[in-house]
């Protein structure tokens, strides 16, 4: 008789974006007229640059002609593809990221979940609370974990709190883990990292023998020139730091799909007889084993994002992320909400007021105002009590939804 994955039976079942959607769907049927926003999942909603639509449809015509087609590619990444990437987003901020290092894929969401497949199954885990829920149910489904917990905490996972009392960036922990994700800009609070900091976190794993996954999906929307765009602009993370990057937010590939992940090539971890393995090697043998490579048309249309054209276009896009990001910030703080992030993240985490719960305030925007967000205990248990926005939308729908909310909840 086959079994099954019984980890898979430890997920909690209402998965935050189907539990909206359910909601959604709910009120949609009893209210057929009702003008709904959607300002809850983090996916884009602008057009692709024109760089890339221009470089994809040349690379169509490339695959219709005989001496420029091309059957499977390079599992790791078109080297042409990998070389700009590894000048233009690392080597040119003093990052010695050589492009042999860098793996193309076909999404972040992926590799922060397959990264888990060159790791031991006793390595202890640590995640932010609230966090990308990616990075908990992947390690559930690899059965790292027990059970939940009624509040939705899996046991065997360090949890670290980031609250408005931490400025969104969690405590150092004082125990010993072995895994560490961190996301900045921070989905869901919008959150960024100081250089310093991520030192204290470069010191921590350098020490502990610990390896940190930096999702720096979001980076560019750092705008103060101040913090880093990528956790190798730190002394020693190339010795314990594996980077995950995507086009999904810079260029608005969420639905075209392409993604990368840098693995350095001195970078070890220990096999079980204590010998050290380099994890760039592991990787590598993962990649040209399960993965067939990112199709020869997208990656084109991602190398355009590095044309003077492509990055002009690409600016422009953030921007005016940025824009709509700042109008939900100024918005709801002038009616009395208290907000973080949105400066240099395209989300905005808002404090719900009069003390409700996420989901008590996701159902009355829902129902008084017809716009959606995301709650913030969705997230994990410390996101209790906020509630996340986001600025992937048009313009208008933005300054709509911003005006029905403030004349509604004014606080
Ligand atoms: C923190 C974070 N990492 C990764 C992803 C997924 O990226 P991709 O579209 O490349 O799979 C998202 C998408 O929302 C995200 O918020």
């Amino acid at each position: 008789m086959a079994t099954i994955n019984d980890n898979y039976l430890k997920l909690k079942a209402g998965y935050l974006f189907p539990e909206i959607a359910r909601r959604v769907n709910a009120f949609a049927q009893a209210n057929p007229d009702a003008k709904i926003i959607r300002l809850g999942i983090g996916d884009v909603t602008e057009p692709l640059p024109e760089a890339c639509r221009q470089a994809m449809i040349q690379a169509v015509e490339d695959m219709g002609n005989r001496s420029t087609f091309k059957g499977y590619g390079p599992e790791q990444g078109y080297d042409w593809l990998r070389s700009k990437i590894a000048t233009h987003d690392f080597q040119s901020r003093g990052c010695e990221i050589d492009a042999a290092e860098i793996f193309v894929s076909d999404g972040s969401k992926c590799d922060t979940g397959n990264i888990l497949d060159i790791f031991g199954d006793n390595n202890t885990i640590a995640v932010t609370d609230p966090v990308y829920p990616v990075y908990v149910d992947t390690n559930v489904m690899a059965g790292h974990t027990g059970d939940a917990s009624d509040k939705g905490e899996y046991e065997g996972l360090v949890y670290l709190p980031i609250t408005a009392e931490n400025n969104f960036t969690a405590q150092i922990p004082s125990q010993k883990v072995d895994l560490i994700y961190l996301c900045f800009p921070n989905n869901p609070t919008g959150a960024t990292a100081t250089k310093e900091y991520l030192k204290a976190w470069v010191d921590y794993a350098k020490a502990n023998g610990s390896i940190i996954f930096f999702d720096a999906a979001y980076e560019a929307y750092i705008t103060d020139p101040s913090l880093p765009h990528s956790i190798y602009e730190i002394e020693g993370a190339k010795d314990c730091t594996i980077e995950f990057r995507s086009f999904s937010k810079n260029a608005g590939f969420t639905g075209t799909r392409c993604a990368l992940t840098v693995v350095p090539q001195n970078l070890t971890a220990k096999a079980a007889d204590g010998a050290d393995v380099e994890l760039w090697k592991l990787w590598n043998r993962r990649q040209s084993t399960k993965f067939n490579g990112v199709s020869y048309i997208v990656q084109r249309g991602a190398e355009a994002v590095y044309s003077p054209a492509g990055q002009a276009q690409v600016k422009e896009l953030v921007s005016f992320y940025l824009e709509n990001a700042r109008i939900i910030r100024e918005q709801l703080t002038a009616a009395g909400l208290q907000v973080y992030g949105g400066v240099n993240a395209p989300y905005v985490w808002v404090k719900t007021p009069h003390a409700l719960s996420s989901w008590d305030f996701f159902d009355k925007l829902l129902h008084q105002v017809n716009v959606v967000g995301t709650p913030g205990s969705g997230f994990g248990a410390s996101g209790e009590g906020y509630f996340r926005i986001s600025a992937f939308n048009s313009r208008e729908n933005v300054e709509v939804a911003m005006q029905r909310i403030t004349e509604k909840f004014k606080v």
